[in-house]
């Protein structure tokens, strides 16, 4: 049995309900399931069931329609609750565990804004909810050290850390889990991945849209906390592990943990935080605000396999192009013998793997080759494997679909831990402590223009089309 924090708000709408319906529609759920939606407010199990369709109709791939719409809407009902009363949500979740009968799982989705995990979490507790549980808790986990360790303490109060799923949908998508293939299931690419043939890295989140409304999460929260704390560094994790001694939750996020504290804190100095021009102006946001909606960070991974490569991040609201990039830059050759063509630039990696991890996803080796002619002149060639054209992409989950799934498995592996967010939070302390003035952009751009010289040598890839 699915409860549902938050079963009205944004993320249910777009992400939460849509993937439901498809891991139903897909077979995926159990046998018998019931999916509780809460919130503070009341609505009927009728009213609920058409905030659903709307939802699934809006945002999901499939029509919510035929029999497998019906079978679904009849799996859910509401309950509201607040602290003070949390009786309509008892009740639902009995009638809900009654219909599917004997002692079912509860598996919690928090999809709530972070002021409310501490006191949903207290429902939990009071109410004995808790008991036969797992419990999804959404991001950001914490706005800083002291607040995720008293979030960890409070959910460790309730809940043993077995049985809590701290969400990050970037660790569900298809060509993030690839890294992992493509690192350890092939003899070709493990080899070179370490300092010795790679320069740099960068991991690239631009995204077009703004802030779509969300004026007061988005304030408070601002891109470093939304983004980087809670996916960018996720994917860096993947990017630099070592080798786990096998794809087991606890191995897996061991080597992600050993690769955030091997992360040096993060230098003030190598951060650029910007802010789009007209953003003061958007409702609800304070016009003095000093708020990012755009950050570039250097960060070094201080270990045997990464020193002196540093790892450039990027992620910012109303850029010029939606991609989600992870570029490893490979280190020139010790000699040079090659005419480059007039085609070759700096600005493009003509040595680099690309994996773009955006739905659905490819992966490209970029390197140079000989152009057809008389003389030795070389020129900028690609590899490219795309999950589009390869496999049946229709079995592909998206993030969310694949780690609710994973949570109703209890697999823990694509979680964030609590030492490990911890740990990102403490090499956070001196950006959060000192950050850097924000520096206007244009809407459509790339960020500020000192963005160039925090990469330098180095160019940022993106954008890579004219
Ligand atoms: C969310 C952030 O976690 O991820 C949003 O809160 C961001 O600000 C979104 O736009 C990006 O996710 P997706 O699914 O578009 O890749």
């Amino acid at each position: 049995m699915i409860v549902m924090f938050g079963a009205t708000g944004d993320l249910a709408k777009r992400k939460l309900l849509p993937g439901l319906f498809r891991l139903a529609k897909a077979g995926l759920l159990p046998a018998r399931y019931r999916i509780v939606g809460s919130a503070r407010s009341a609505l009927t199990d009728d009213e609920f069931r058409r905030h659903a369709k709307d939802a699934v109709a809006e945002f999901g791939q499939m029509e919510p329609s035929g029999e497998a719409w019906r079978e679904f809407a009849d799996a859910l009902s509401f309950g509201a609750a607040v602290p003070t009363n949390p009786q309509p949500l008892l009740d639902a979740v009995a009638a809900a565990e009654k219909a599917i009968g004997g002692h079912p799982r509860r598996l919690f989705h928090l999809a709530v804004p972070p002021q409310g995990f501490a006191p949903t979490i207290g429902i939990l507790g009071d109410t004995g909810l808790a008991s036969n549980a797992r419990v999804i808790i959404e991001k950001p986990f914490g706005t800083d050290l002291p607040s995720a360790r008293a979030l960890n303490e409070t959910i460790h109060a309730i809940f043993d850390e077995s049985q809590v799923f701290r969400i990050d949908h970037f660790l569900g998508k298809e060509s993030v889990g690839n890294i992992l293939a493509l690192r350890f299931a092939n003899g070709l690419f493990e080899p070179i991945w370490n300092r010795d043939h790679i320069s740099h890295v960068q991991i690239d989140v631009p995204e077009t849209i703004g802030i779509e409304g969300r004026a007061g999460f988005f304030e408070k929260t601002g891109t470093f906390r939304d983004m980087i704390v809670t996916h960018l560094l996720q994917v860096l994790g993947f990017v630099a592990m070592e080798p786990p001694t096998s794809l087991a939750a606890k191995q897996l996020r061991d080597e992600t943990t050993k690769v955030f504290e091997a992360m040096s804190p993060l230098d003030a100095t190598h951060v650029v935080r910007g802010q789009y021009s007209g953003y003061r102006d958007e409702p609800g946001v304070d016009p003095g605000s000093q708020t990012e909606t755009f950050i570039a960070a250097r960060v070094e991974v201080d270990s045997w396999r990464w020193s002196g490569v540093p790892f450039y991040l990027r992620s910012g609201k109303s850029l010029g192009q939606r991609r989600q990039v992870i570029t490893l830059g490979l280190k020139q050759p010790a000699l040079r013998m090659f005419a480059l063509g007039p085609d070759t630039t700096n600005a493009t990696p003509s040595n680099a793997l690309v994996i773009d991890f955006d739905d659905p996803g490819w992966i490209a080796a970029r390197f140079l080759a000989k152009e057809p002619g008389a003389t030795m002149r070389l020129g900028d060639a690609t590899m490219t494997f795309r999950y589009a054209d390869s496999f049946c992409a229709r079995h592909a989950l998206a993030g969310y679909e694949r780690l609710i799934l994973d949570a109703m498995l209890g697999d823990q592996s694509l979680f964030t831990r609590a030492d490990g967010i911890e740990r990102l939070w403490e090499v956070s302390a001196p950006l959060l402590q000192a950050p850097p003035p924000v520096e206007p952009y244009a809407p459509g751009s790339w960020g500020p223009d000192s963005i160039r010289q925090l990469i330098s040598p180095h160019h940022w890839y993106l954008p890579d089309s004219p």
